[in-house]
């Protein structure tokens, strides 16, 4: 970004109030005279855009959506794109309120991009001087690309460091689990009542991530965090207010979607769905997500261009930490799913830590995968948990015992032989994806950096 000021938006005075001066109202001309330095000149006289993310629209390489909130509502406002400083083209805006804030948040998705193209974008309103922005599409082909993958981060110091080593990383795009901002602490339980909620942490959120996040797409999904009491029958109101994911998902289930970026398609699950363990949207979707879910995996593991399959949800599929450990309903749901259609990596958060399993067929692991391993992904699945990109990290046990939540969350005891690495250091993970060339397989390869930049695990997965 170059013109949005990093700091957030002082608050203007109400709009009505302004213009009651301006327009001569009872009493203007008495301020206007004893204190000229109230006027201000039309362009700061609406806050500029902030919180400016950037989404992909249904296919990566031709669409991205733009996403931006101003204090309150504002007049005209505005979305142009263009390959050059000309932009050239304007794009309707969508705009929309949200409970209990006054914020507005407007939305504007653009179509018929060229593949792995850079694109500048403006937004304005009226009154406001104008944010600037740039953006890279998706590429036509397989190439290098580096992802940043994570989940839990809040709005707190090690979260806005978090930014900071991910803007340094420079990423093409981030995969995000869930647990964004944490404006509803309750977490999905219900338990805090209206003391859980303070909606204004979304906006201090999409602050702390703007200077990413209006660069390239943070790709996210929901958590149990987005299950905001009172706010919408799932409660995910909120968090549709503030993005608008592609629209190839799960009927009804907007928080769903895939993409394809390279030689590496991205599925995004809704793991509450499939809890067991927070069970306040179990089961909302009937069979429709498996289907879908088994759908896409047939038809991306048909694709000769797609190497990699990565799947994105909150809820931890194999983790030891005992604060939630492991949840039997994703497990039993899409574990059979992730074997047959050999999906090389999942990424999971909800514990807030770090830990990968070694690959896992049905459960038991196929080849050991300590640090620094080189392993053939279609012997088995990776599973990752990176949750601790911000909010405080939870303890790990040590021990070689964990337990799995099943149905009416019963915790039952399980040995963890699958756990390779973990790690309660805050950290986010980045995936270096290389494509396969002569005689070379195709290659991710995953780094975990603790927030100082400090590698605390690495392994590659090799597929080709
Ligand atoms: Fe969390
Ligand atoms: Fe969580």
């Amino acid at each position: 970004m170059t013109d949005t000021p990093a700091a957030p938006v002082p608050a203007a005075p109400p709009a009505t109030s302004r213009r009651h001066l301006l327009a001569g109202g009872a009493g203007a001309g008495v301020l206007a005279a004893a204190s000229p330095v109230l006027w201000v000149p039309p362009a700061s006289a609406a806050a500029r855009a902030s919180g400016v993310h950037l989404v992909y629209g249904d296919n990566a390489r031709t669409a991205m959506t733009v996403s931006w909130s101003t204090p309150r509502s504002v007049d005209r406002p505005r979305l142009e794109i263009g390959p050059d400083r000309g932009l050239g083209q304007r794009v309707p805006v969508n705009s929309r309120s949200t409970k209990d804030l006054r914020t507005v948040y407007h939305h504007g998705k653009v179509e018929g991009l060229q593949p792995g193209t850079r694109y500048r974008y403006r937004i304005t309103h009226r009154g406001a001087g104008a944010t600037t922005g740039t953006f890279t599409t998706a590429p036509a082909r397989a190439e290098r690309f580096r992802f940043a993958a994570f989940g839990d981060m809040g709005v707190n110091a090690a979260a806005a460091a978090h930014v900071r080593l991910i803007d340094a990383m420079k990423p093409d795009l981030s995969f995000v689990v869930g647990d964004l901002c944490y404006a509803d602490s309750s977490g999905g339980t219900g338990v805090g009542g209206p003391d859980t909620q303070d909606f204004r942490t979304w906006d201090r959120w999409l602050r702390q991530i703007e200077s990413s996040a209006s660069r390239v797409p943070w790709m996210t999904t929901v958590g149990n965090h987005e299950m905001e009491t009172g706010n919408g029958e799932l409660g995910y109101a909120g968090y549709l207010d503030r993005f608008r994911n592609p629209r190839n998902g799960v009927k009804g289930a907007p928080v769903t979607y895939s993409f394809v970026y390279g030689n590496v398609a991205f599925i995004a699950l809704d793991g509450n769905d499939a809890s067991f363990e927070i069970a306040r949207n179990e089961g909302y979707l009937g069979a429709d997500q498996d289907a879908w879910l088994k759908r896409r995996l047939r038809r991306l593991r048909k694709r000769d261009d797609i190497d990699f399959i990565v799947v994105g949800f909150h809820n931890c599929m194999y983790c030891t930490n005992l604060v939630h450990a492991s949840d039997g309903g994703n497990r039993t749901r899409w574990e059979p799913l992730f074997d047959r259609y050999s999906v090389d990596l999942v990424v999971n958060g909800h514990n807030h830590c770090y830990e990968r399993t070694h690959p896992l067929r049905a459960g038991d692991p196929v080849v050991e995968a300590r640090r620094g391993a080189v392993v053939d992904s279609r012997q088995g699945t990776t599973y990752l948990t990176a949750g601790g990109a911000g909010q405080a990290v939870y303890p790990t046990s040590g021990s070689p015992l964990s337990y799995v939540t099943m149905d009416g969350g019963i915790r039952v005891p399980e040995t963890t032989l699958w756990s390779a690495v973990t790690d309660n250091q805050h950290s986010i993970g980045f995936v270096d994806v290389v494509p396969r060339r002569p005689g070379r397989p195709a290659r991710m390869k995953l780094t975990a950096l603790a927030t100082d930049g400090t590698v605390i695990d690495r392994v590659t997965l090799t597929r080709g």
